[in-house]
């Protein structure tokens, strides 16, 4: 009898694909389905029975082809994705039990030292004090790893917590080659989306259907949040040290889901899930949308980091590398944290010496050695060899060969057009920005001696080759260079820029850490610039720049803490990272911006600069829960069905009994004040507990004082402006309250920053202030 009517099925498919044109030619993708799980009838035994029979209920011209289930959720949302036409999607909507039905869409990553440069010390500090993460696991969504990896390889470490259970699903079978290990403790890959979106499988031959890391960037966003000690690392002998990740014990669980062509919603989202179901306590997301952040309850990342949030687990992610532009920053919602990218006290000098003698300051990463110099070469422009921007097929061989080529900019791969003059027949290369990119520079792997200058160098070396009889070029490489000249850290110019562009009342990015210049393991199934077509080098560290590269930083300070204080809530160990930031360079001036050389700002900064070890002793932390996240919903008008999406039994939220006036109003450890007109004034509350070691004892009680430093143009009054804790754990209120008092004159300024700090004589806990007048207002005053 069932075979009889399993044939009969088939048959029946194969008859309604032939009648039906439609039905085989109608688009089919990706969407995910919120459900409601409070509607599951007591009949279905599992949810995957539930929503197999929800698409089976659909009308019946509406049932062929069958939605596919490719993936269902439990922990960070509830519901499933299924691969859909679009009517079936419309007609899912439609349904009772479901509360959204999202297309996918995707997002892609933004694409040592730096312990030193943030004072960890495994002497005293946060390092020994957490054991260095050695009970914590970090989840790192990404490209996968390269599980071979020195830095992946922890001999000293015991068995990972109990709490965590998951797969290890590499396809090499050899018993020498099974990669996983009380370091890398899983790794698991989601490509279902990903294949929906291709419409046929992953080509293997272009990627690894399976964990392993052909790309880089997941294994150097691993190696830097958790990599174990290795020594002697390097790339091609520059920045030449101990490689070490900022978690040095903690264990890393690898997920899979970004792919050549980007990173799903729908895996990112299995991703997530699977993170959390797992047992894991951070979650690393080095990648987000590009282009304006979408609607937090349509943002995969911002739905999923909800989710994780309720489980405890910190997620902490990329701010984005669309600098230095305003409303750039993603991942803006305030559950997650929010990294923008600094620069590091380490440089990679590579000097332009012209024909006229005149020098010109540029970075590099070409493979020679220490201190070599080119020989003095003809120096040509790209624009007077067929293509200023040295465009692969258009530079003209017997104009370059021999010769040093200025390149300019563009948006395309940098790297690849060293590879362009090379094939060209030319010698050397001077990749220049022009104006529209200003004076910041990346130190790039090139493949001829080649290095980057900003627009202004350009604009001097462009001019020299056009009145020069013969002009003539060296290249100085002078290796790696650490100290506090130029200053650090700067911003990066690429690290993405506030305000918020969903909620301008919740400053962001959250924090800047280092991401330019990162030294970090590598794949060695990729070459180090990913044109593996004229790029045949294999290296086991690469150093590559990015907000990408400063996420991990500040994932892998989560989780020194939260080994430190596993009852914390996220928000707190979040709050601890941001009061505790600093806000001067190493030479004791404010911290610039690399895009403009002037001071940053917080839209630029959010808090600072993190500083761990600081962190480990906040004194007052801003604390909020789910309830507190909900009601920021409430204020921002999201609809009960939208709200329901965040709500994990899909119940709808009685905003009425939320108290948040204004979003402004969460208990958030930075201030955003949005001013509608030349005299308007805003009011904020917040809540600080004392977590600090001494409650009232023999030394008396702790006593906060306020510190205000108030943007130009606002009055900042606080009350009250002292804070007098009994106990370890109590919280206090306090009112901030922000009053334009701007005239008429001054309002050409539509910006003003400024900030306020508690201190108790021990701890500074510190929020940045910053201030917009709505620019429609101000303009038409
Ligand atoms: C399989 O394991 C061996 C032994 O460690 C390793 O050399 C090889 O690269 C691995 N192959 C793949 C495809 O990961
Ligand atoms: C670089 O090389 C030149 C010539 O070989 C030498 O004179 C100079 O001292 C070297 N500089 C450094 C910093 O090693
Ligand atoms: C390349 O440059 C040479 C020398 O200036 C010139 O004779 C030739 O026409 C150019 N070729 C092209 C394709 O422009
Ligand atoms: C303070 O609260 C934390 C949980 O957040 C708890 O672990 C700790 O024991 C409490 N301390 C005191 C002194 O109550
Ligand atoms: C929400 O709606 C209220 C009432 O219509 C309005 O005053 C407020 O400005 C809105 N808030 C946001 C963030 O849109």
């Amino acid at each position: 009898m069932d075979k009889h009517s399993s044939y009969l099925l088939l048959f029946f498919l194969i008859l309604s694909q032939a009648a039906s044109p439609t039905a085989v030619t109608d688009h089919r993708s990706a969407y995910i389905i919120h459900v409601s799980p409070s509607l599951q009838p007591s009949t279905s035994p599992t949810p995957f029975h539930w929503y197999s029979s929800t698409l089976r209920s659909l009308p019946r011209h509406l049932r062929h082809p069958i939605g596919r289930i490719i993936y269902t959720y439990d922990r960070v949302i509830v519901g499933f994705a299924a691969i859909l036409t679009g009517p079936q999607a419309a007609a899912l909507r439609l349904i009772p039990h479901i509360l959204a039905v999202v297309p996918d869409s995707p997002s892609f990553p933004h694409i040592t030292h730096t312990p030193s440069f943030l004072h960890l010390s495994p002497s005293s500090g946060l390092w020994p004090q957490s054991s260095f993460a050695s009970s914590i696991v970090i989840a790192v969504l990404d490209t996968g790893i390269y599980p071979y990896s020195r830095s992946f390889i922890d001999p000293d470490l015991s068995a990972p917590p109990t709490t965590f259970h998951t797969s290890c699903e590499f396809q090499n079978s050899s018993a020498s080659g099974r990669p996983c290990s009380n370091k890398l403790v899983g790794a698991k890959f989601y490509y279902k989306g990903y294949e929906a979106y291709l419409g046929h499988p992953i080509d293997e031959t272009r990627e690894s259907k399976s964990p392993l890391d052909t790309e880089g960037h997941g294994t150097h966003t691993a190696s830097t949040v958790a990599g174990a000690v290795v020594s002697g690392a390097s790339f091609l002998g520059y920045a030449e040290g101990e490689a070490r990740g900022i978690a040095t014990k903690a264990r890393i669980a690898a997920y899979k889901i970004c792919w050549a062509e980007g990173c799903f919603a729908t895996d990112v989202l299995a991703g997530m899930d699977a993170a959390v179901s797992d047992g894991a306590n951070v979650i690393s997301l080095s990648a987000g949308s590009n282009g304006k952040p979408p609607d937090y309850f349509s943002d995969p990342f911002s739905i999923g980091a909800f989710g994780a949030t309720r489980h405890g687990v910190i997620v902490s992610c990329s701010a984005g590398n669309s600098g230095p532009g305003d409303y750039t920053v993603v991942n803006t919602s305030p559950w997650i944290m929010t990294v923008g990218a600094s620069t590091v006290d380490r440089d990679f000098p590579a000097d332009v010496v012209l024909g006229d003698g005149s020098l010109y300051k540029g970075v590099s990463l070409y493979a020679g050695a220490d201190n070599i110099t080119t020989a003095d070469l003809p120096l040509v422009y790209g624009g007077d060899a067929g293509s200023a921007q040295c465009v692969s097929g258009l530079l003209n061989s017997s104009v370059v060969a021999d010769k040093i080529v200025l390149c300019d900019r563009d948006d395309n791969v940098l790297v690849e057009k060293g590879g362009v003059v090379k094939l060209a027949g030319g010698a050397g290369m001077i990749l220049a920005n022009t104006k529209e990119y200003g004076e910041g520079v990346i130190a790039l792997p090139h493949l001829i001696p080649a290095t980057m200058v900003g627009a202004s160098a350009g604009n001097k070396i462009r001019a020299y080759i056009s009145s020069a009889s013969s002009p003539t070029a060296t290249i100085v490489f002078r290796g790696t260079f650490i100290g506090d000249d130029p200053p650090a850290p700067k911003v990066a110019f690429f690290s993405s820029r506030g305000p918020n562009y969903r909620t301008p009342e919740i400053l962001k990015p959250d924090v800047i850490a280092p991401g330019v210049n990162i030294l970090a393991a590598w794949t060695r199934a990729a070459s180090p610039t990913n044109l593996d077509d004229i790029d045949s080098r294999r290296v086991d560290f690469n150093i590559i720049s990015g907000t990408s590269m400063a996420c991990p930083h500040v994932s892998g300070i989560a989780a020194l803490l939260r080994e430190v204080y596993p009852d914390w809530s996220t928000a707190a160990i979040k709050s601890a990272i941001m009061t505790t930031a600093y806000n001067l360079d190493n030479s004791g001036e404010d911290i610039k911006d690399q895009a403009t050389g002037k001071k940053s700002t917080p839209f630029i900064h959010g808090a600072g600069h993190v500083d761990p070890n600081k962190a480990l002793d906040p004194g007052l932390v801003y604390d909020a829960g789910i309830d507190d996240y909900l009601a920021f919903l409430c204020s921002i008008n999201y609809s009960k069905a939208q709200i329901s999406l965040f709500t994990r039994d899909g119940s709808s939220v009685d905003c009425s009994s939320k108290t948040l006036a204004n979003p402004g109003d969460l208990n958030y450890p930075s201030f955003s004040v949005v001013f509608s007109n030349l005299r308007d004034v805003v009011t904020y509350k917040r809540t600080v507990k004392n977590v600090g070691d001494l409650g009232c004892g023999d030394l008396g009680c702790r006593v906060y004082n306020v510190q205000i430093s108030s943007p130009p143009g606002v009055d900042v009054k606080v009350t009250p402006s002292k804070l007098v804790f009994d106990s370890v754990n109590q919280s206090l209120s306090y009112e901030i309250t922000f009053a334009s008092i701007k005239s008429t004159e001054a309002a050409t300024t539509s910006r003003q920053f400024g900030w306020i700090s508690w201190s108790d004589g021990v701890h500074k806990v510190r929020s940045p202030i910053a201030v917009i007048w709505q620019h429609s207002q101000v303009s038409s005053m």
